[in-house]
């Protein structure tokens, strides 16, 4: 089974656990960025906002063909109980019919997305795709 691990990360926490399951699964694992990197502030107030509106960042394009992956996981931080706006841009990424593992990291650990995790799994669902897991975890 071909696995990738696609992850952003803003302060390393969330960078950490996606290496560690990249390295667990034998994944590929590729940084996503964001095409601006915003100010501290300008996250709690902007992109905290954006994130509750489930809205996406721009980031740099991948050079990987995920259609040739069988398990996709994504990876990202929670900001204001929901995944930064990166996340969802990376589900636009995804290509039909694969299975999807979510793992978001935060302060709080299990819970932080409990209101928004049936928002999040509906957007997957929404690119045909199947969440075959979805983890809060705490950072480390
Ligand atoms: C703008 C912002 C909003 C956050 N909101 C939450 C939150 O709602 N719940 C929570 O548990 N942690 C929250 N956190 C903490 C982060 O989710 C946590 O530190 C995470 O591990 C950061 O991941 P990173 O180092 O990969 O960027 C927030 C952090 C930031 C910067």
């Amino acid at each position: 089974m071909k696995a990738i691990v696609l992850f952003y990360s803003y302060s390393g926490h969330t960078q950490k656990a996606a290496q560690k399951l990249a390295r667990t699964q034998e994944a590929d694992l590729v940084e996503i960025k964001t095409l601006k990197r915003h100010s501290k502030p300008y996250l709690f107030t902007v992109e905290c906002m954006r994130a509750l509106l489930g809205k996406s960042a721009a980031i740099e394009p991948i050079p990987n063909d995920l259609k040739q992956y069988d398990m996709i996981t994504l990876a990202a931080p929670v900001w204001a109980s929901n995944p930064a706006p990166a996340f969802n841009a990376m589900v636009k990424l995804l290509p039909k019919g694969k299975n999807v593992q979510v793992i978001l990291v935060s302060s709080s650990g299990a819970g932080a997305t409990k209101r928004s995790e049936p928002k999040i799994r509906k957007s997957i669902r929404e690119q045909g795709c199947t969440v075959v897991a979805y983890k809060d975890v705490k950072q480390s």
